[in-house]
This record gives structure tokens, C-alpha cells and sequence, in this order.
């Protein structure tokens, strides 16, 4: 049950984003059941309300969950959704901003097996792509993925008019930022720092999971 969706405003608390995560929790849920490992640790890029991070928790015991955004206003209420939740596998909250390298993990003190970020590239600068491969190159175990969900464009086309009909919304409130990206230019970013695209998978509603690794095995 998705409900209807409301008036588009990407604030992370706002009813729309929450709209738009009950409807596709449940098609990441799957495809992360075929992919994460059984033990483990996940790192969360652009969190935001957490309800994500809270709902996919339960189904892996085993892995250790940490959220992150750059809007430290979210975190009471991730916080409040992994109380709410009982889970003790969601860490707490840190500050992570994509376009500011001194907040990103440090790779002495942390590696992960698992990064993922839900959403993040429509409301966002491309440049926050390179932030994003950065991070992942720096603190990515070796065998690990990085897996970004939303709506993207393919060798600059649109995949369907609904996106179209989003990327106008998103260009109306910030021209300069906000809007769709294409694949190719994810892709180029990765390269970048040594990433590939391994997988591209179409899920509903017209969106993607990119899933990328490492080019070269590191040790
Ligand atoms: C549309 S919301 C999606 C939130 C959540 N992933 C979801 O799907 O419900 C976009 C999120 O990206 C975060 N964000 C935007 N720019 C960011 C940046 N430079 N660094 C880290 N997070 C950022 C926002 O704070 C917000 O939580």
C-alpha cells in the first residue's frame, strides 16, 4: 500500500519523500536480499529520515548498519525510527556531507562492505557523483558494492514520460541542481576513481539500481 502521493517537496521529512520510500522499500528490500552478504557492515549515504535504514535492518541481523546525511536536522528522527524499531544493528547517525571530503570516513578506522544511497542524484549537483565514487573508492573493502537507487536517464534519453514529466518538477525548483542524471555520466564518475558499473537494474516505477565495484581488486 503506497498511498497517494502528495504535493512534490523533497524536504527529507516531507510527506512526499516518505511517499515515495513506502513505495520503493520493498523492491530495494529484494534486490538487497540477493545481493548483501550475510554478515557485515552498510553505510548509508543521504539517509534522510531513515525510514529506509529502519525498515531493511530486521531482515539482516547480522550486518551492522550506519546511516549518514549532511542535514544534521534528520538525525532526531532517525534516531526516533531506530527506537521506535527496536534495532540495535542501525548505528547512530553521522555527519556525511558528499561535497566536503573532511567529513567522509576515515579507511584506517573503517571499511565497508556495502554503500548504498536511496534518491540522492535527482536532488542534487552531478558533482555530488563524484563525492559519492570518492567515498566509495576510499572505504570500500575490496569485494564491496556501492548501490544507487532513483530515476536516471539512459544515453540522454528518458526513460518514460512520468520521468520526464519529474525532472521538469525538479528543474522548476532549482535549474541549476536538481533534475535527472544520466547513467553515463554515474558511470564517468566511477571511472574516475577506479569504479565500474557491474549491474543495471530496472525496478519499478521507472527506476534504477546501479550497482558498482571496483575495477581492480585491492587489497
Ligand atoms: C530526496 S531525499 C532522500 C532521502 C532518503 N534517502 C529517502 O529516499 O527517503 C535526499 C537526501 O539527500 C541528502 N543530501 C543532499 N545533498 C547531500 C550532500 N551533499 N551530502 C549528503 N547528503 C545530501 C538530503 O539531506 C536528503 O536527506
Amino acid at each position: 500500500m503506497t498511498g497517494v502521493r502528495s504535493f512534490i517537496d523533497l524536504y527529507p521529512l516531507s510527506s512526499y519523500v516518505d511517499w515515495a520510500a513506502k513505495r520503493n522499500r520493498d523492491p530495494i528490500l529484494d534486490v538487497f536480499k540477493q545481493l548483501f552478504p550475510p554478515s557485515g557492515d552498510v553505510l548509508e549515504l543521504a539517509t534522510g529520515s531513515g525510514v529506509h535504514i529502519n525498515y531493511f535492518a530486521p531482515h539482516f541481523p547480522h550486518i551492522r548498519f550506519q546511516p549518514s546525511d549532511y542535514d544534521k536536522g534528520v538525525f532526531a528522527a532517525v534516531r526516533q525510527m531506530q527506537a521506535d524499531s527496536a534495532n540495535a544493528n542501525v548505528w547512530d547517525p553521522v555527519h556525511i556531507d558528499l561535497t566536503r571530503p573532511e567529513s567522509w570516513p576515515d579507511a584506517k578506522l573503517h571499511r565497508y562492505d556495502v554503500i548504498f544511497a536511496i534518491n540522492l542524484f535527482q536532488v542534487a549537483p552531478i558533482s555530488v557523483a563524484d563525492g559519492v565514487m570518492q567515498i566509495a573508492a576510499r572505504v570500500l573493502k575490496n569485494t564491496g558494492f556501492l548501490a544507487i537507487y532513483g530515476p536516471f536517464n539512459v544515453d540522454g534519453k528518458y526513460t518514460a514520460p512520468s520521468n520526464e514529466a519529474f525532472d521538469q518538477e525538479l528543474r522548476a525548483s532549482n535549474a541549476l541542481e536538481w533534475g535527472l542524471k544520466d547513467v553515463r555520466d554515474v558511470e564517468k564518475a566511477a571511472r574516475n576513481h577506479g569504479l565500474v558499473l557491474t549491474q543495471q537494474l530496472a525496478l519499478p516505477a521507472n527506476n534504477f539500481m546501479l550497482i558498482f565495484g571496483r575495477a581492480q581488486s585491492r587489497s
